[in-house]
């Protein structure tokens, strides 16, 4: 039987699953009819979950309970100065976790970031679910190339706290790298230019029969629509405050009314020349007099307002082509891909940049979660004849002498791979030594991600280099990093899966993973509670309709008049689908005997 795996594109902005359907990859369009999904999670009043398009609804007025844009956070250090600068921009709250990690607030519970991202997987899955009529668990979910080892992991925690069996990680350009590749036969080389919501990636890659060979990958994890709205948003905050001396940043509901109307200003100015921003009663002044924002904005203006941004993704590409040893005169084709890539001055900058245009026919939104599928489809059913090479997006390496950085895997290197160097003790009889596990492009130790730091003990006594240390670093086809630190001669080793340290433990990952089936389990008993009580509701009329319309003998009818009173108060407070099912059961019975003249 054919075996079913989804393949999520988890975005910024919106996420979007697709499935391999009898040879052919499909994008699933939601219950609301759309073929992404936003990737928006909010808890209303009653406690309930609100995930994707209805969370998005009640963004305006529910501001502080609605959580979005949460992967620029995940897999950060909430004193990371990129996330400082994020959260005075952001309505929700954001707290300190446990271990140095961010957690957001609604209806003053704390959730962890995959928590929040478990929320949309489990969304899609249920989206695919639906379409299937049957569960699926497999699947594989893209991250940005540029991604470090805690991101990646933060977002395997999140597959499986959201139930799923996480088969890969990919890689976004490089899934849209497989949907555009498995479409043609030629052997080229391929620049995939990816600008979504919160992030930029660029990769070259070399496609030959098949074989998908990421040449280069780099780019920047806070570049992408959304800087592109807050340039609109400063813009009109810096104008009212001019006008009014208001600050409007000091308002959530003012901000989340901003924020809508600057994406659809930017998404308008794709194709008008100018676009209307209407926004009455955005606050009152001193004495109350409510005020308004009502003004327009050119393509011209916006261009300016952000041309610095497209420039930085260019620079980005730049050094991709350098860093995959060719120009842009060996690049065949251009797949641009995420809802950005519609602004006319993104296509031109890239046409420009690359030569020539970028390809036709490829549905930005859609190419990555296609990608994904086909490669989880090639995984379940055995059936893949694509291989693929994807590479290390940043140098991995230790800490050494003089606080610098020994890169051990250089970045751009295919994985997975295994790099091995020796070092020797560094003074008499030294029997432990510290290893800091770095991720970055500094030269200085420090200027780099830490992602473990661990002791190595037990080593055998003897003179300064005398004895030999081998450390390695094993990445897997998923990028996630494993060291390991060896006596040569005795043998004696150590190793660590390095992003444990700075993310959630397995025992608070297995306590999200119940959490949240509790919660779903809850939920499906809840609906099918209410379905029960409608059929009990139908079963009831039939029976009234069926007393009034007959002369029943009295002991008859008291009995039957018991069974209605009863099943009325069970639809007041229905206790468990059971008992509500029984007495429909039980209802129906009675209407047969009835109908028969059985019991009249
Ligand atoms: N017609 C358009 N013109 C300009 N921008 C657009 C248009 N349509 C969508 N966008 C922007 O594209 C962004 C969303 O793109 P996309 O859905 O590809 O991102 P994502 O996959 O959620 O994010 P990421 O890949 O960075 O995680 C949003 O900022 C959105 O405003
Ligand atoms: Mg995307």
């Amino acid at each position: 039987m054919t075996e079913y795996a989804l393949g999520i594109d988890l975005g910024t902005t919106n996420s979007c699953v697709s499935i391999v359907e009898q040879g052919k990859p499909i994008i699933i369009s939601n219950s609301a009819g759309y073929k992404t999904t936003p990737s928006i999670v909010a808890i209303a009043e009653s406690g309930k979950r609100l995930i994707g398009q209805l969370a998005k609804r009640q963004a305006i007025t529910n501001a502080t309970n609605t959580v979005y844009s949460t992967k620029r956070l995940i897999g950060r250090s909430i004193n990371d100065p990129e996330v400082q600068s994020c959260i005075a921009t952001l309505p929700y709250e954001i707290v300190e976790g446990p271990h140095d990690d961010i957690r957001v607030v609604m209806r003053d519970k704390q959730y962890s970031l995959p928590e929040i991202s478990a929320m949309i997987l489990g969304e899609l899955r249920q989206v695919a679910e639906n379409y299937l009529g049957r569960p699926i668990t497999d699947a594989i979910i893209t991250v940005p190339a540029y991604f470090n080892d805690a991101q990646r992991q933060a977002t395997i925690d999140a597959g499986t706290i959201a139930g799923l069996n996480v088969l890969r990680i990919i890689n976004e350009p490089t899934a849209a790298a497989i949907a555009y590749g498995t479409q043609t036969n030629k052997r080229q080389t391929i620049a995939v230019f990816d600008l979504g919501g919160g992030t930029f990636d660029i990769s070259i890659l070399s496609i030959d029969s098949g074989i998908f060979n990421v040449l280069s990958t780099t780019g920047d994890t806070f570049l992408g629509g959304e800087d592109f709205d807050n340039r609109i948003i400063e813009h009109l905050v810096l104008e009212f405050a001019r006008e009014y001396e208001i600050d409007l940043r000091d308002d959530p509901m003012a901000m989340q009314r901003l924020k809508i109307a600057a994406e659809k200003c930017k998404c308008e100015l794709s194709e008008m020349k100018q676009s209307e921003i209407n926004l009455p009663f955005i606050c009152t002044d001193a004495s109350g007099t409510p005020l308004h924002i009502n003004t327009t904005i050119s393509q011209e203006q916006f261009e300016n307002l952000v041309i610095d941004l497209v420039k930085r993704t260019l620079k980005i590409c730049q050094v991709a082509l350098m860093n995959a040893n060719v120009t842009q005169n060996d690049i065949d084709d251009v797949v641009l891909v995420g809802g950005m890539t519609r602004m006319p001055l993104v296509q031109q900058a890239v046409a420009e940049f690359f030569h020539k245009q970028p390809a036709k026919n490829i549905n930005p939104d859609e190419v990555v979660a296609i990608g994904a599928a086909i490669q989880a489809d090639g995984l379940v059913n055995q059936g893949t004849n694509h291989i693929l090479l994807d590479v290390t997006p940043l140098d991995l390496g230790i800490a050494i002498h003089g606080g610098k950085f020994h890169v051990i895997t250089p970045k751009n290197t295919t994985i997975p791979c295994t790099n091995s160097v020796v070092f020797t003790t560094s003074f008499d009889n030294q029997t432990s030594l510290r290893i800091v596990v770095l991720q970055g492009e500094q030269q200085q130790a420090s200027d780099n991600q830490c992602l473990a730091e661990f002791t190595f003990s037990g080593i055998r006594p003897g003179p300064a280099g005398a004895v030999d240390i081998q450390i390695t670093f094993d990445v897997d086809a998923d990028g996630i990093v494993k060291v390991t630190a060896k006596d040569l001669e005795t043998q004696h080793e150590h190793f660590v899966t390095v992003s444990r340290s700075s993310n959630l433990t397995p025992q608070e990952i297995e306590r999200m993973a119940k959490d949240n089936a509790d919660y779903l389990l809850s939920e499906k008993m809840n609906a099918d509670l209410k379905q029960a009580v409608e059929y009990l509701k139908l079963s009831l009329k039939s029976l009234r309709e069926l007393l009034a319309n007959n002369e029943l003998p009295a002991p008859i009818a008291t009995f039957t008049n018991n069974l209605l009173q009863r099943g009325e108060d069970l639809v007041k407070s229905p206790d468990n689908v059971e008992n509500v099912n029984h007495m429909t059961a039980d209802i129906d019975n009675a209407i047969s005997l009835i109908n028969e003249g059985s019991i009249a």
